[in-house]
């Protein structure tokens, strides 16, 4: 740090110069990336809560309240009223919470996690950190947990069976239900993450789009991850951790003497922790409405539907499974996918290389325009690499 500050001119300059290399959704160019640009009213209420800290409702009752309401709000949507949760940092922090919660549940007496191979790295680190054995079972041809394979992999050390519910390569949704019954007859703690899939998969099913049942609907599940900073279009940083009941988060109570004249009690990872998010998530839910979100998804659903027509139309090109929803991936016959992905990022297009295909999200802030567009220059760039 220097001596003598600079003045807000010299600041405010410095960080234009600083921050214009970053991308902007504006572009529609960012067709990899889970979240988007966050609305306009949940900025605005987000900048006014700046000092709130979420980890003394003693001092903030009114933005710990608005959390709750929140929660009650994401517990309706997930089919449960009863719900109970916070507001964390991300999908990350959600999961390793629920995994927390189910290890402290069982006195630490079973230390081992079933999950799909398609599941987000985060339960690396849960497994990690809280020193669990993740077992990894496979998918089937429609890129769902292998329901077979998890039968076999139960035992008496199983902790938790983890169900997707919009995985983050191709958004394929677990069947929940079938876990449920695993769970329930097993006495396994069953955690869904629907860190992408919470804020799109009721919409389709109000649209007729999704029929199965992916929630606290399927009554063996425990736990769910919803992150409203991805297609809930709440600002940096607002993921959700939602239990079935109070008796969850009860597992991992701490009361805090220094805090609330001794009365405050945390059900978090984290201590301080701002009350910005949850403002935000509840302004979002608030103006949006049911109708808004569907809505977005709706757009969202019909642009995925444009481009996965545009991609089959290409001889080169071949879609990995039809999707399900606002997510993609194709790779490319005769050419390595790096090559593709490098020559299109040269066009301003920027996509995710990823193991086995190119993986694109088609956000709020993509058009229909900006995919023909992309679309057209994949396919330049194809006829250009012999
Ligand atoms: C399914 C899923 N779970 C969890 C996460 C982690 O979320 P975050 O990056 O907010 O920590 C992601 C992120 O992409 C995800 O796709």
């Amino acid at each position: 740090m220097q001596e003598k500050g600079f003045s807000e001119e010299k600041i405010l300059k410095i960080l234009q110069k600083r921050l214009c290399k970053d991308q902007k959704y504006s572009s529609g160019k960012i067709l990899a990336s889970m979240c988007t640009n966050p609305l306009e009213i949940s900025k605005k209420t987000y900048s006014i809560a700046l000092e709130k800290n979420l980890g003394d409702e003693f001092l903030f009752p009114g933005s710990s309240n608005l959390e709750k309401e929140v929660i009650s709000m994401l517990g309706v949507l997930l089919s449960n009223s009863h719900a109970a949760g916070h507001i964390v940092s991300g999908g990350t922090e959600a999961n390793i919470t629920a995994l927390w919660v189910a290890k402290k549940q069982c006195n630490n007496r079973k230390n081992e996690v079933i999950i799909p191979i398609s599941a987000h790295y985060s339960f690396e680190r849960a497994a990690d950190i809280l020193g669990l054995k993740l077992v990894e079972v496979p998918l089937t041809n429609e890129f769902k947990i292998d329901i077979s394979e998890v039968e076999n992999e139960i035992n008496r050390q199983t902790l938790a069976i983890i169900g997707i519910a919009g995985s983050t390569l191709l958004g394929t949704v677990d069947d929940i239900p079938k876990l449920s019954d695993i769970s329930l007859e097993n006495d396994v703690f069953l955690h869904v993450d629907a860190a992408f899939g919470g804020f799109v998969i009721p919409f389709l099913k109000d649209l007729g789009l999704y029929e199965g049942v992916f929630d606290f609907e399927a009554p063996g599940v425990k736990s769910i991850t919803i992150d409203p900073h991805k297609m809930g279009l709440c600002p940096i940083p607002a993921g959700g951790i939602l239990f079935r009941d109070t008796s969850f988060l009860s597992i991992i109570n701490r009361s805090v003497d220094y805090i609330g004249l001794g009365k405050v009690n945390l059900t978090t990872l984290q201590g301080t922790r701002p009350a910005a998010p949850s403002i935000a998530v509840w302004t979002a839910m608030k103006s949006l409405g049911r109708s808004g979100y569907r809505s977005i998804v709706k757009k969202c659903i019909e642009n995925t539907a444009i481009l996965y027509e545009e991609l089959k139309k290409l001889d080169r090109t071949q879609v990995i499974i039809k999707p399900t929803m606002n997510i993609i991936g194709f790779t490319c016959s005769g050419v390595d996918d790096k090559l593709v992905v490098d020559k299109l990022l040269k066009k301003g297009w920027i996509l995710s290389l990823c193991q086995t295909c190119i993986r694109i999200l088609v956000m709020p802030h993509t058009e229909a325009k900006h995919l023909k567009e992309f679309v057209s220059d994949l396919n330049d760039v194809l006829l250009s690499i012999k």
